[in-house]
């Protein structure tokens, strides 16, 4: 008899459920929450009011999908952190009731580590060890990961994320949230050498992107003192230009890790991933530095469920469960 386990996302802004049956995910169905556009960000209050609202009809859709009944089911998984405490809780309070009323086992699912096992959703899978750079809109991280459990944070961002940089980049060029995807639209048709945005100098394998905000919100002003409409003017090659700096940023740490650890299998993961340069770069790092690269399809890119169904799959195998009174946390540690 085959084991399906039904997993839940509900981290920040996307709510989705996927079915995984021995390993292989078969359904993930996202609801993405346009209510935050208007307003710059995600407001933490909405989103878990549309978690409310959306979660049973997606986890409706992804069993029907795959004509899986909820008796089938052998165990409920859903993400205990990090992100948002009010959207978390919606989807672990559901795990938790689903599980206790079916009287299968719960399994909590950290949504980093589930970005990172995004590469074990489809082929060509990486093999051990591997570095994942994971950037999402709250983290940048390079990642050592030796196993499927064994994975450790080698650098991180000490103030902005890559996704966040983009995203307040974006509203000052006057793009709706998320504005990573409208920089990458828009950058298509710009020249990413025109404009000269200044690379940190920051320690080690670490990152920060607070003073490439600092440097765009200077030049913005300067330049608009002058020309009031440079920004609508200049927005393709603004975009492009920010874009190849955010990335290089990325690109010139990974080659430093990949150095550091004699490591030449490198992935990527979260929303960033999705963007057209950084894939763009990474490829002709890999061709450089004889690089085998892994990036996820788009849909595994930005937060979806069928990660954390990949993630609860291992736990599964090892009978790695959690008793009814684990609860959400914001903050949970890597
Ligand atoms: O992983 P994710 O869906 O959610 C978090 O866990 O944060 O990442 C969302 C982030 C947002 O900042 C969004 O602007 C960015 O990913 N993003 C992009 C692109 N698509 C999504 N940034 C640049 N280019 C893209 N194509
Ligand atoms: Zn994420």
């Amino acid at each position: 008899m085959p084991f399906y386990i039904l997993a839940i996302e509900s981290s920040c802004d996307e709510t989705s459920a996927a079915v995984i049956c021995d390993g292989k995910v078969i359904s993930n169905s996202i609801a993405t929450q346009i209510e935050h556009a208007k307003y710059g960000g995600v407001i933490p209050e909405l989103a878990s009011r549309a978690h409310q609202t959306n979660l049973i009809h997606v986890v409706k859709l992804a069993l029907s999908e795959v004509c899986v009944s909820e008796n089938q089911l052998s165990a409920i998984a859903f993400t205990q952190g990090p992100g948002l405490i009010g959207s978390l809780m919606v989807g672990c309070t559901f795990a938790k009731s689903f599980a206790m009323a079916l009287s299968i086992p719960l399994i909590a699912v950290n949504h980093m580590h589930a970005h990172v096992l995004s590469h074990f959703i489809d082929d060509p899978k990486p093999e051990f060890p591997f570095l994942c750079l994971i950037v999402s809109g709250g983290h940048t991280q390079i990642v050592l990961v030796k196993q499927f459990d064994n994975m450790i944070v080698v650098g991180q961002t000490s103030d902005d994320a890559a996704g966040e940089a983009f995203d307040k980049i974006a509203k000052l060029l006057g793009f709706e949230y998320p504005g990573g995807p409208q920089i990458d639209k828009h950058a298509t048709y710009g020249n990413e050498n025109r404009f000269k945005f200044p690379e940190p100098k920051v320690e080690g394998l670490n990152f920060s992107f607070s003073g490439l905000k600092t440097a765009v919100i200077n030049f913005l002003n300067h330049e608009t003192k002058n020309e009031s409409d440079f920004i609508s003017k200049n927005v393709n090659d603004i975009a492009a230009s920010v874009q190849l700096r955010i990335n290089s940023i990325l690109i010139s740490k990974l080659k430093k890790a990949a150095k550091e650890y004699g490591i030449h299998q490198i992935a990527i993961a979260g929303g960033v991933a999705a963007n057209k340069g950084l894939r763009k770069l990474l490829l002709q790092q890999a061709s450089e530095n004889q690089w085998k690269i892994f990036i996820p399809e788009f849909q595994y890119c930005t937060d979806n469920a069928a990660m954390i169904a990949m993630a609860a799959w291992y736990k599964f195998l090892k009978n790695d469960f959690c008793s009814l009174d684990t609860s959400a946390d914001a903050r949970l540690p890597f």
